[in-house]
Formats: C-alpha cells, sequence, structure tokens
C-alpha cells in the first residue's frame, strides 16, 4: 500500500482520483489541495471520508487550500487546471487555447511540489498535457523518470473502446495504442491494434477503422461537446491510476506515457506520449515500435506540434 498521494485540484477529475483511491484502498494518506474558495478541497475530502464506512475502507482524507496538505507525498496526480468547456456559439477551444491560463496555475503546482514533495513521482493530467507537463519538469528539475503526463492510457483506452464496439467483443480482447501528443494530432497505431492477438482488420473494415481513428482524435471534444460544461473526468482519473499502480506496485508494466524523451524517437527534453515500461523506478524504460511510413510521418508531425505548444511555454515567463 501506498503511504501517501497528494493530489492537486480537487474538480471533477480530482474528486474522482480521491474516491477511487479509497475505493481501492490504494493508499493509507490522501492530501487534497484546491484553492476554491470558500473551503472547497476540504468539503470534497469529508464527503469521500464520509463515505468510507460503507466503502469499508481506513483511509486518512485531508483536504486544504494550501500545499501543506500533500507534504511527504509518494506520488503527486496533478489536475489543477481550466477544463475545455463549450462556448455560447457551440464551439469550445482546443486544448493548447487553455496554456496562457493553465501556465501560470502550473507554476504554483510547481512550487508547492517542490516544497512538500519533492520525492515524489509526479502524472500529471491538466492540459494542454504535452505543455503543462514540460513545464513542470522545468520549474521542478525532477529526474526524467520521475515526472510523466497521462494522455497515452486515455487516448488508447477511447480507441480499444470503440474497436471493442464495432469488432462486437469484449473490451478486455482489444489491445491498441495511441502515441504522440496529447491533441488533434494523436496518433492511432493501427499497425499495434490486435483483437485477441489477430490483426484488428480481421475484425473491423478499413473504412471502419479510419472512422474510429478519427473519432479517437477527437474523442476528447466529443464529450466536452455532450456534456455542455467541462470535459471528461472518470477516464483521465482511473486513467492515472493505472499509471500509480504499475509504479507502486513495481508491474513493470508497458503502458503509452507522456514521458521526457532522451534521444528516443530522435526527440530530447520533449514530452511526448510513447511507449515506455512503468515500475518502481518510475519510466524504466521507453519502448520502440516500428512504424509504418504513414503512421510514423503522423508521428513526426505530433512531435512538431508538441514542439509548437512547448516553444511556447519558453517563451512565456
Ligand atoms: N492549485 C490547486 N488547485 C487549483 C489551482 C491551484 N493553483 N488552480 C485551480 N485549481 C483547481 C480549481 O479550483 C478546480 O477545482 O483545479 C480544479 C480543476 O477542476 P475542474 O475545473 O473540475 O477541471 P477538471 O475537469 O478536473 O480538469 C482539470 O485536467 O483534463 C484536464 O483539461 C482538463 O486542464 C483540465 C484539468
Amino acid at each position: 500500500m501506498i503511504n501517501k498521494i497528494g493530489v492537486i485540484g480537487g474538480g471533477n477529475i480530482g474528486g474522482v482520483v480521491v474516491s477511487e483511491i479509497v475505493s481501492r484502498g490504494l493508499a493509507r494518506n490522501v492530501g487534497l489541495v484546491d484553492v476554491k474558495p470558500p473551503e472547497f478541497a476540504k468539503g470534497k475530502c469529508l464527503d469521500i471520508a464520509e463515505a468510507t464506512p460503507v466503502m469499508g475502507r481506513d483511509v486518512n482524507i485531508e483536504g486544504s487550500k494550501t500545499y501543506e496538505v500533500i507534504e511527504g507525498a509518494d506520488f503527486i496526480i496533478n489536475t489543477a487546471g481550466v477544463p475545455r468547456a463549450v462556448r455560447p456559439d457551440g464551439t469550445f477551444p482546443s486544448r493548447e487555447e487553455l496554456l496562457s491560463i493553465n501556465l501560470k496555475i502550473t507554476d504554483q503546482v510547481a512550487a508547492g511540489i517542490k516544497k512538500y514533495a519533492p520525492d515524489a513521482f509526479v502524472i500529471s493530467i491538466a492540459n494542454p498535457l504535452d505543455a503543462i507537463v514540460y513545464r513542470l519538469f522545468k520549474k521542478l528539475k525532477f529526474k526524467p523518470n520521475k515526472i510523466m503526463g497521462m494522455a497515452g492510457v486515455l487516448d488508447s483506452a477511447r480507441y480499444k473502446y470503440f474497436v471493442a464496439r464495432a469488432a462486437n467483443v469484449s473490451v478486455e480482447n482489444v489491445e491498441a495504442v495511441v502515441l504522440g501528443g496529447h491533441g488533434d494530432t494523436m496518433v492511432p497505431i493501427r499497425s499495434a491494434c490486435r483483437v485477441y492477438g489477430l490483426p484488428v482488420e480481421q475484425f473491423v473494415s478499413k473504412t471502419q477503422l479510419a472512422k474510429i481513428e478519427d473519432r479517437t482524435r477527437k474523442a476528447g471534444g466529443e464529450v466536452v461537446g455532450l456534456l455542455g460544461s467541462g470535459s471528461a473526468f472518470v477516464s483521465p482519473a482511473v486513467s492515472a491510476l493505472e499509471m500509480v499502480e504499475a509504479i507502486a506496485f513495481d508491474k513493470r508494466k508497458i503502458v503509452p506515457v507522456a514521458a521526457c524523451l532522451q534521444g528516443e524517437y530522435g526527440v530530447k527534453d520533449l514530452f511526448v506520449g510513447v511507449p515506455a515500461i512503468l515500475g518502481k523506478n518510475g519510466v524504466e524504460e521507453i519502448i520502440k515500435i516500428k512504424l509504418t511510413p504513414e503512421e510514423r510521418a503522423a508521428f513526426k508531425n505530433s512531435i512538431n506540434a508538441v514542439k509548437k505548444t512547448c516553444a511556447a511555454v519558453d517563451k512565456a515567463k
């Protein structure tokens, strides 16, 4: 069992993260920080704490407006940031359009982690994902294996779900991976998609797969459009916990992670979604996948999009 998980931001995603930690009995202590007045984090935690007798879990859950509540955490899950939401005209922003507002929040987050949880593994969910985790990395100066972004688990889960529905088989039969940035340029890797270990094309037509891959790239926006306010929150929360469990239980599980590349895939010091082994040291190894020429070109395009957003981060004070 983990001693302590610190959760930053207790809104839609943070709330599910905390309640899932409790229902899984994943940690002995949870500290939730959220700056929202009057005492939003305290209220959120009290609500979940009062459910623990029903859930049969003994977890200490503490909420606060200030960061000392995450002191000594082994893991930090960062969800602090404004989500995408539908505008009055029915459109909604891209994740990248959240950058300037979420960067300011991220700098406060980084200061809090640095002061109170300098040895934690950091898993960041806030958007634009690749740029926010890059900013945290620059501010925290943590080793690259200890800080990562959660995107690929979610994007791949969406791809798997759509394929399972189209093939009319269990979601457990589908293996799929989405690489690259967590934006519209993300790359579902059809050549690595399997149903019961068999090529996906045996179950789903190429035309249908093209539609599924397009839907996968836009899946976050689809949820935003349907919800009307805010963005997906259950799926990102449980995806981040899959990463926590892989590290905490030293599973050496291969999952798609926004990892800080050190020359792999020709990229250095940028966070890009790639398959990685997660174990007791965090990101232990980046796995190389053989891509088709089309997938390679799409992946390069996605890396360029991440580079562009991170260049904007570098320019921001
Ligand atoms: N420190 C701590 N918490 C903060 C800070 C801060 N400096 N700034 C904002 N928050 C809190 C807000 O008060 C809010 O309660 O972060 C919470 C975010 O919750 P929601 O608005 O419900 O957003 P959510 O859907 O959880 O998404 C959070 O993850 O997927 C991304 O795009 C999404 O960037 C967004 C983030």
